[in-house]
Protein backbone atom coordinates (compact mmCIF):
# COMPACT_ATOMS: atom_id res chain seq x y z
CA UNK A 1 0.00 0.00 0.00
CA UNK A 2 1.86 2.96 -0.86
CA UNK A 3 1.11 6.37 0.87
CA UNK A 4 -2.29 7.78 -0.09
CA UNK A 5 -1.85 11.71 -1.86
CA UNK A 6 -5.54 13.32 0.15
CA UNK A 7 -7.23 15.69 -2.95
CA UNK A 8 -7.19 18.39 -0.67
CA UNK A 9 -4.31 20.11 -2.30
CA UNK A 10 -4.94 23.74 0.19
CA UNK A 11 -3.82 21.25 3.06
CA UNK A 12 0.02 20.72 1.60
CA UNK A 13 2.17 22.96 2.97
CA UNK A 14 4.21 24.67 0.79
CA UNK A 15 7.15 24.06 2.68
CA UNK A 16 9.28 21.05 1.40
CA UNK A 17 11.32 18.69 3.32
CA UNK A 18 14.94 19.78 1.77
CA UNK A 19 14.33 23.41 3.15
CA UNK A 20 13.08 22.38 6.75
CA UNK A 21 16.51 19.80 6.61
CA UNK A 22 18.30 22.47 5.62
CA UNK A 23 17.32 24.89 8.28
CA UNK A 24 17.61 22.30 10.94
CA UNK A 25 21.29 21.22 9.36
CA UNK A 26 22.22 24.84 10.16
CA UNK A 27 20.20 26.16 13.10
CA UNK A 28 19.47 23.04 15.24
CA UNK A 29 21.65 21.19 17.77
CA UNK A 30 22.46 18.14 16.01
CA UNK A 31 21.30 15.54 18.65
CA UNK A 32 18.69 13.58 16.66
CA UNK A 33 18.77 11.47 13.99
CA UNK A 34 15.79 11.94 12.48
CA UNK A 35 13.52 10.10 9.92
CA UNK A 36 13.00 11.51 6.18
CA UNK A 37 9.70 12.49 6.84
CA UNK A 38 8.12 15.88 8.03
CA UNK A 39 4.62 15.84 9.25
CA UNK A 40 1.80 18.48 8.49
CA UNK A 41 -1.50 17.55 9.98
CA UNK A 42 -3.05 14.18 11.21
CA UNK A 43 -6.46 12.88 11.50
CA UNK A 44 -7.39 9.89 13.70
CA UNK A 45 -4.83 7.78 13.63
CA UNK A 46 -3.35 9.06 10.35
CA UNK A 47 -0.98 11.57 9.82
CA UNK A 48 0.04 13.63 6.87
CA UNK A 49 3.33 14.84 5.18
CA UNK A 50 3.92 18.03 3.57
CA UNK A 51 2.58 16.84 0.21
CA UNK A 52 -0.47 15.42 1.86
CA UNK A 53 0.79 11.48 1.69
CA UNK A 54 -0.87 9.70 4.24
CA UNK A 55 0.92 7.37 7.40
CA UNK A 56 -0.84 4.83 9.58
CA UNK A 57 0.08 5.65 13.10
CA UNK A 58 1.59 2.71 14.80
CA UNK A 59 3.90 4.66 17.45
CA UNK A 60 1.86 7.96 18.50
CA UNK A 61 4.64 10.43 18.97
CA UNK A 62 6.27 7.55 20.87
CA UNK A 63 3.14 6.98 23.24
CA UNK A 64 2.11 10.71 23.44
CA UNK A 65 -0.63 11.13 20.88
CA UNK A 66 -2.87 8.68 23.01
CA UNK A 67 -6.49 9.68 21.13
CA UNK A 68 -4.91 10.09 17.63
CA UNK A 69 -5.09 13.46 16.13
CA UNK A 70 -7.62 16.29 15.53
CA UNK A 71 -10.12 14.96 17.76
CA UNK A 72 -13.04 16.40 18.22
CA UNK A 73 -13.54 16.54 21.76
CA UNK A 74 -9.61 17.71 22.44
CA UNK A 75 -9.39 20.42 20.22
CA UNK A 76 -13.09 21.90 21.46
CA UNK A 77 -11.25 22.18 24.61
CA UNK A 78 -8.23 23.25 24.03
CA UNK A 79 -10.23 26.30 21.68
CA UNK A 80 -11.96 26.86 25.00
CA UNK A 81 -9.61 26.64 27.27
CA UNK A 82 -6.79 29.03 25.03
CA UNK A 83 -9.81 31.77 24.70
CA UNK A 84 -9.87 31.89 28.32
CA UNK A 85 -6.17 31.08 30.28
CA UNK A 86 -3.29 29.49 29.21
CA UNK A 87 -0.82 30.06 32.39
CA UNK A 88 -1.52 31.11 35.91
CA UNK A 89 2.10 30.01 37.29
CA UNK A 90 1.92 27.92 40.85
CA UNK A 91 1.61 31.17 42.62
CA UNK A 92 -2.10 30.97 42.19
CA UNK A 93 -5.20 28.45 41.88
CA UNK A 94 -7.18 27.17 39.14
CA UNK A 95 -10.04 25.33 38.48
CA UNK A 96 -8.48 22.13 37.00
CA UNK A 97 -5.24 21.24 38.90
CA UNK A 98 -7.33 20.01 42.28
CA UNK A 99 -9.81 18.21 39.52
CA UNK A 100 -7.50 16.18 37.92
CA UNK A 101 -5.43 15.72 40.92
CA UNK A 102 -8.86 13.66 42.41
CA UNK A 103 -9.58 11.74 39.31
CA UNK A 104 -6.00 10.27 39.35
CA UNK A 105 -5.96 9.55 43.23
CA UNK A 106 -9.51 7.62 42.20
CA UNK A 107 -7.77 5.78 39.04
CA UNK A 108 -4.45 5.52 40.38
CA UNK A 109 -4.77 4.60 44.52
CA UNK A 110 -2.48 7.17 44.93
CA UNK A 111 -3.45 9.81 47.15
CA UNK A 112 -1.33 12.88 45.90
CA UNK A 113 -0.43 14.34 42.48
CA UNK A 114 2.58 16.88 41.88
CA UNK A 115 2.52 17.87 38.17
CA UNK A 116 5.00 18.94 35.78
CA UNK A 117 5.87 19.07 32.35
CA UNK A 118 7.76 15.72 30.90
CA UNK A 119 8.66 12.23 32.14
CA UNK A 120 12.34 12.27 32.81
CA UNK A 121 11.29 16.18 35.16
CA UNK A 122 8.89 13.53 36.98
CA UNK A 123 11.28 11.15 38.05
CA UNK A 124 13.79 13.73 39.30
CA UNK A 125 10.95 14.90 41.51
CA UNK A 126 10.50 11.14 42.51
CA UNK A 127 14.11 11.28 43.12
CA UNK A 128 14.33 13.92 44.74
CA UNK A 129 11.35 12.20 47.23
CA UNK A 130 13.53 9.10 47.55
CA UNK A 131 16.54 11.07 48.83
CA UNK A 132 14.62 13.07 51.71
CA UNK A 133 12.23 10.22 52.59
CA UNK A 134 16.38 8.77 53.30
CA UNK A 135 17.47 11.56 55.08
CA UNK A 136 14.66 12.01 57.29
CA UNK A 137 16.04 8.62 58.54
CA UNK A 138 19.50 8.93 58.57
CA UNK A 139 22.44 10.73 55.92
CA UNK A 140 23.70 6.93 55.06
CA UNK A 141 20.23 6.10 54.14
CA UNK A 142 20.80 7.05 50.68
CA UNK A 143 20.99 4.23 48.31
CA UNK A 144 18.58 3.77 44.97
CA UNK A 145 18.34 0.47 43.48
CA UNK A 146 17.19 0.98 39.53
CA UNK A 147 17.07 -2.31 37.00
CA UNK A 148 19.50 -2.90 34.24
CA UNK A 149 18.36 -2.40 30.55
CA UNK A 150 15.93 0.52 31.99
CA UNK A 151 15.07 3.92 30.56
CA UNK A 152 13.96 6.94 32.85
CA UNK A 153 14.52 10.30 31.47
CA UNK A 154 17.91 12.28 29.69
CA UNK A 155 18.34 14.72 32.71
CA UNK A 156 21.21 13.85 34.91
CA UNK A 157 19.19 11.95 37.65
CA UNK A 158 17.14 10.12 35.43
CA UNK A 159 20.20 9.53 33.81
CA UNK A 160 21.75 8.26 36.94
CA UNK A 161 18.66 5.72 37.42
CA UNK A 162 19.15 4.31 33.50
CA UNK A 163 20.06 1.00 33.23
CA UNK A 164 21.92 1.36 29.68
CA UNK A 165 25.44 3.14 29.48
CA UNK A 166 24.88 4.74 26.18
CA UNK A 167 22.83 6.96 27.59
CA UNK A 168 24.85 7.49 31.21
CA UNK A 169 29.09 7.27 29.71
CA UNK A 170 29.21 10.59 28.41
CA UNK A 171 27.75 12.37 31.59
CA UNK A 172 29.76 10.62 33.95
CA UNK A 173 30.48 11.04 37.27
CA UNK A 174 26.51 10.73 37.90
CA UNK A 175 24.76 10.94 41.13
CA UNK A 176 26.38 8.12 43.39
CA UNK A 177 24.86 5.12 45.53
CA UNK A 178 22.37 3.42 42.41
CA UNK A 179 22.79 -0.09 42.44
CA UNK A 180 21.71 -1.80 39.42
CA UNK A 181 19.84 -5.28 39.28
CA UNK A 182 19.04 -7.33 36.24
CA UNK A 183 15.12 -7.42 35.97
CA UNK A 184 13.62 -10.81 37.23
CA UNK A 185 16.57 -11.40 39.29
CA UNK A 186 15.42 -11.86 42.72
CA UNK A 187 18.53 -13.13 44.37
CA UNK A 188 20.17 -9.99 42.68
CA UNK A 189 17.22 -8.01 44.38
CA UNK A 190 17.56 -8.92 47.59
CA UNK A 191 21.55 -8.27 47.44
CA UNK A 192 20.76 -5.02 46.32
CA UNK A 193 18.74 -3.99 49.41
CA UNK A 194 20.29 -2.44 52.38
CA UNK A 195 19.40 -0.70 55.50
CA UNK A 196 21.36 2.19 53.07
CA UNK A 197 18.32 2.04 50.35
CA UNK A 198 15.84 5.05 50.56
CA UNK A 199 14.04 4.13 47.35
CA UNK A 200 13.26 1.53 44.07
CA UNK A 201 12.64 2.79 40.66
CA UNK A 202 11.58 0.07 37.98
CA UNK A 203 9.00 0.36 34.83
CA UNK A 204 6.61 -2.66 35.05
CA UNK A 205 7.38 -3.11 31.44
CA UNK A 206 10.16 -2.06 30.04
CA UNK A 207 9.43 0.24 27.00
CA UNK A 208 12.53 1.94 25.47
CA UNK A 209 14.56 -1.40 26.72
CA UNK A 210 12.19 -3.51 24.54
CA UNK A 211 8.77 -4.07 25.62
CA UNK A 212 10.25 -6.58 28.47
CA UNK A 213 7.73 -6.88 31.51
CA UNK A 214 8.79 -7.45 35.47
CA UNK A 215 7.79 -10.57 36.66
CA UNK A 216 5.11 -10.86 39.24
CA UNK A 217 7.23 -12.66 41.75
CA UNK A 218 9.90 -9.61 40.82
CA UNK A 219 8.15 -6.81 41.32
CA UNK A 220 5.67 -8.35 44.51
CA UNK A 221 9.31 -8.98 46.30
CA UNK A 222 10.27 -5.13 45.57
CA UNK A 223 7.27 -4.55 47.11
CA UNK A 224 7.92 -6.86 50.12
CA UNK A 225 11.76 -5.72 50.86
CA UNK A 226 10.95 -2.00 50.44
CA UNK A 227 8.46 -2.20 52.99
CA UNK A 228 10.96 -4.19 54.98
CA UNK A 229 13.61 -1.42 54.46
CA UNK A 230 11.97 1.00 54.71
CA UNK A 231 12.62 2.55 51.23
CA UNK A 232 10.12 3.94 48.61
CA UNK A 233 8.98 1.86 45.46
CA UNK A 234 8.67 4.04 42.29
CA UNK A 235 7.31 2.96 39.35
CA UNK A 236 7.70 4.07 35.95
CA UNK A 237 4.95 4.58 34.01
CA UNK A 238 5.52 6.90 31.56
CA UNK A 239 5.38 4.43 28.65
CA UNK A 240 3.18 1.54 29.92
CA UNK A 241 1.12 3.34 32.10
CA UNK A 242 -1.90 5.37 31.71
CA UNK A 243 -3.83 3.69 29.68
CA UNK A 244 -1.73 1.93 27.15
CA UNK A 245 -1.32 -1.36 28.79
CA UNK A 246 -5.28 -2.07 28.19
CA UNK A 247 -5.43 -0.54 32.47
CA UNK A 248 -5.58 2.91 33.98
CA UNK A 249 -1.56 1.39 34.96
CA UNK A 250 0.20 -1.30 34.40
CA UNK A 251 0.50 -2.27 38.31
CA UNK A 252 -3.26 -2.55 37.70
CA UNK A 253 -2.64 -5.58 35.55
CA UNK A 254 -2.07 -7.94 38.94
CA UNK A 255 -4.50 -9.43 41.12
CA UNK A 256 -4.41 -8.41 43.79
CA UNK A 257 -3.31 -4.68 42.62
CA UNK A 258 0.18 -3.99 43.42
CA UNK A 259 0.51 -0.48 44.50
CA UNK A 260 3.60 1.39 44.82
CA UNK A 261 4.22 4.39 47.16
CA UNK A 262 5.10 6.60 44.00
CA UNK A 263 4.51 5.93 39.90
CA UNK A 264 5.33 8.14 37.70
CA UNK A 265 3.46 9.21 34.40
CA UNK A 266 3.03 11.62 31.68
CA UNK A 267 3.42 10.98 27.34
CA UNK A 268 -0.29 9.82 26.65
CA UNK A 269 -1.64 11.93 29.82
CA UNK A 270 -2.60 15.61 27.66
CA UNK A 271 -2.74 14.20 24.49
CA UNK A 272 0.49 16.01 23.11
CA UNK A 273 0.13 18.87 25.47
CA UNK A 274 3.53 18.54 27.74
CA UNK A 275 2.31 16.64 31.12
CA UNK A 276 4.13 14.85 33.48
CA UNK A 277 2.89 13.63 37.29
CA UNK A 278 4.11 12.14 40.33
CA UNK A 279 1.68 10.26 41.91
CA UNK A 280 2.36 9.25 45.34
CA UNK A 281 0.78 7.99 48.79
CA UNK A 282 0.91 9.75 52.63
CA UNK A 283 4.39 7.95 53.10
CA UNK A 284 5.85 9.88 49.73
CA UNK A 285 3.89 12.91 50.43
CA UNK A 286 5.28 14.22 53.76
CA UNK A 287 8.75 14.07 52.21
CA UNK A 288 8.17 17.56 50.27
CA UNK A 289 7.38 20.52 52.81
CA UNK A 290 6.54 24.01 51.22
CA UNK A 291 9.52 25.34 49.69
CA UNK A 292 11.31 21.91 48.30
CA UNK A 293 10.03 21.60 44.91
CA UNK A 294 8.47 22.99 42.15
CA UNK A 295 7.69 24.05 38.55
CA UNK A 296 6.81 27.15 36.38
CA UNK A 297 4.29 25.28 33.79
CA UNK A 298 3.44 22.21 35.52
CA UNK A 299 0.17 21.64 36.02
CA UNK A 300 -1.12 24.87 34.25
CA UNK A 301 -4.93 24.80 33.51
CA UNK A 302 -4.42 23.78 29.23
CA UNK A 303 -2.83 20.75 30.57
CA UNK A 304 -4.91 20.00 33.05
CA UNK A 305 -7.71 20.62 31.52
CA UNK A 306 -7.14 18.84 28.58
CA UNK A 307 -6.01 15.83 30.80
CA UNK A 308 -9.93 15.41 32.34
CA UNK A 309 -11.40 15.51 29.21
CA UNK A 310 -8.53 12.93 28.26
CA UNK A 311 -9.60 10.43 31.00
CA UNK A 312 -13.40 10.96 30.41
CA UNK A 313 -12.74 9.41 27.14
CA UNK A 314 -10.13 6.94 28.18
CA UNK A 315 -12.49 5.33 30.35
CA UNK A 316 -14.21 4.45 27.43
CA UNK A 317 -11.23 3.65 25.49
CA UNK A 318 -10.29 0.67 28.31
CA UNK A 319 -12.04 -2.42 26.94
CA UNK A 320 -10.85 -1.87 23.19
CA UNK A 321 -7.50 -1.14 23.99
CA UNK A 322 -7.41 -4.53 25.79
CA UNK A 323 -9.21 -6.46 23.00
CA UNK A 324 -7.69 -4.84 20.23
CA UNK A 325 -4.24 -5.04 21.83
CA UNK A 326 -4.73 -9.19 21.92
CA UNK A 327 -5.48 -8.96 18.21
CA UNK A 328 -2.84 -6.94 17.26
CA UNK A 329 -0.34 -9.61 19.24
CA UNK A 330 -2.41 -12.78 17.65
CA UNK A 331 -1.86 -11.40 14.46
CA UNK A 332 1.59 -10.88 14.58
CA UNK A 333 2.07 -14.25 16.03
CA UNK A 334 0.62 -15.56 13.64
CA UNK A 335 3.13 -13.77 11.16
CA UNK A 336 6.11 -15.64 13.41
CA UNK A 337 4.48 -18.69 11.25
CA UNK A 338 5.87 -17.54 8.06
CA UNK A 339 8.41 -15.00 9.39
CA UNK A 340 10.96 -17.13 11.17
CA UNK A 341 13.17 -13.96 11.85
CA UNK A 342 10.67 -12.89 13.89
CA UNK A 343 11.66 -14.51 17.22
CA UNK A 344 9.12 -13.17 19.89
CA UNK A 345 6.03 -11.26 20.44
CA UNK A 346 5.89 -9.29 23.46
CA UNK A 347 3.51 -6.50 25.45
CA UNK A 348 0.39 -5.74 26.89
CA UNK A 349 -2.73 -4.26 25.42
CA UNK A 350 -1.66 -1.28 22.60
CA UNK A 351 2.18 -1.56 24.12
CA UNK A 352 3.54 -3.95 21.66
CA UNK A 353 7.12 -5.32 20.68
CA UNK A 354 7.98 -7.78 18.15
CA UNK A 355 11.85 -8.99 18.47
CA UNK A 356 13.65 -9.53 15.55
CA UNK A 357 16.85 -11.81 14.63
CA UNK A 358 18.88 -9.24 12.90
CA UNK A 359 18.45 -5.28 13.31
CA UNK A 360 15.06 -3.60 12.61
CA UNK A 361 16.45 -0.55 11.11
CA UNK A 362 15.30 -0.91 7.29
CA UNK A 363 11.87 -1.65 7.67
CA UNK A 364 11.22 1.01 9.58
CA UNK A 365 12.60 2.89 6.53
CA UNK A 366 10.18 0.50 4.39
CA UNK A 367 7.47 1.37 6.52
CA UNK A 368 7.96 5.36 5.75
CA UNK A 369 8.31 4.29 2.18
CA UNK A 370 4.39 2.72 2.37
CA UNK A 371 2.87 4.48 4.66
CA UNK A 372 3.48 2.89 8.26
CA UNK A 373 4.83 4.58 11.34
CA UNK A 374 6.47 2.80 13.68
CA UNK A 375 10.22 2.63 15.26
CA UNK A 376 12.84 -0.32 16.57
CA UNK A 377 14.14 0.03 19.82
CA UNK A 378 17.57 -1.67 21.12
CA UNK A 379 18.33 -2.53 17.00
CA UNK A 380 15.94 -5.56 17.06
CA UNK A 381 13.03 -4.89 18.46
CA UNK A 382 9.83 -3.70 16.32
CA UNK A 383 8.12 -1.14 18.92
CA UNK A 384 4.31 -0.60 18.12
CA UNK A 385 3.22 2.48 20.46
CA UNK A 386 -0.57 2.79 18.07
CA UNK A 387 -3.48 5.27 19.40
CA UNK A 388 -5.78 3.95 21.76
CA UNK A 389 -8.67 4.76 18.92
CA UNK A 390 -6.83 2.31 17.22
CA UNK A 391 -9.46 -0.87 16.12
CA UNK A 392 -8.80 -4.75 14.26
CA UNK A 393 -9.89 -2.58 11.07
CA UNK A 394 -7.00 -0.55 11.99
CA UNK A 395 -5.15 -3.92 12.76
CA UNK A 396 -5.88 -5.84 9.46
CA UNK A 397 -4.78 -2.37 7.58
CA UNK A 398 -1.17 -1.94 9.79
CA UNK A 399 -0.94 -5.79 9.01
CA UNK A 400 -1.43 -5.87 5.17
CA UNK A 401 1.77 -3.73 5.17
CA UNK A 402 3.39 -5.05 7.66
CA UNK A 403 3.30 -8.23 5.96
CA UNK A 404 4.64 -7.37 2.60
CA UNK A 405 7.62 -5.70 4.22
CA UNK A 406 8.30 -8.87 6.22
CA UNK A 407 8.26 -10.57 2.74
CA UNK A 408 11.17 -8.02 1.43
CA UNK A 409 12.98 -8.40 4.94
CA UNK A 410 13.11 -12.06 4.82
C1 LIG B 1 9.77 4.71 30.87
C2 LIG B 1 10.16 6.11 30.53
N1 LIG B 1 10.55 6.93 31.52
C3 LIG B 1 10.89 8.20 31.28
C4 LIG B 1 10.86 8.73 30.01
C5 LIG B 1 11.25 10.15 29.77
O1 LIG B 1 10.13 10.90 29.42
P1 LIG B 1 10.30 12.32 28.67
O2 LIG B 1 10.89 12.03 27.32
O3 LIG B 1 8.91 12.89 28.62
O4 LIG B 1 11.21 13.14 29.51
C6 LIG B 1 10.46 7.90 28.95
C7 LIG B 1 10.46 8.43 27.56
O5 LIG B 1 10.44 7.71 26.59
C8 LIG B 1 10.11 6.57 29.21
O6 LIG B 1 9.73 5.74 28.24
Amino acid sequence: MPPVVTPDAAEQSGTTLEQIMGLEREYLLQNYSRYPLALHRGRGVYLYDLEGNRYLDLISGIGVNSLGYAHPRITKIIRQQAGLLLHTSNLYYHEYQGKLAERLAKVSGLQRSFFCNSGTEAMEAALKMIRAHGNSISPHKHEIIALENSFHGRTLGAISVTGQPKYRRDFEPLLPGVRFVKANDIAALEAGFSEHTAGIVLEFIQGEGGIYPVSERFARRARELADRHNALLVFDEIQCGVGRPGAYFAYQLLDPVLLPDIAIAAKPMACGIPLGVVLMNEKAAVTIKPGMHGTTYGGGPLACRVALEFFDILDELLPSIQSVGVYFRQQLTEAMQRFPFIKEVRGQGLMIGVELDRPGASLVLDGIKNGLLFNCTHDTVLRFLPPYIFTEQDVDRAMAVLTKLFERFA
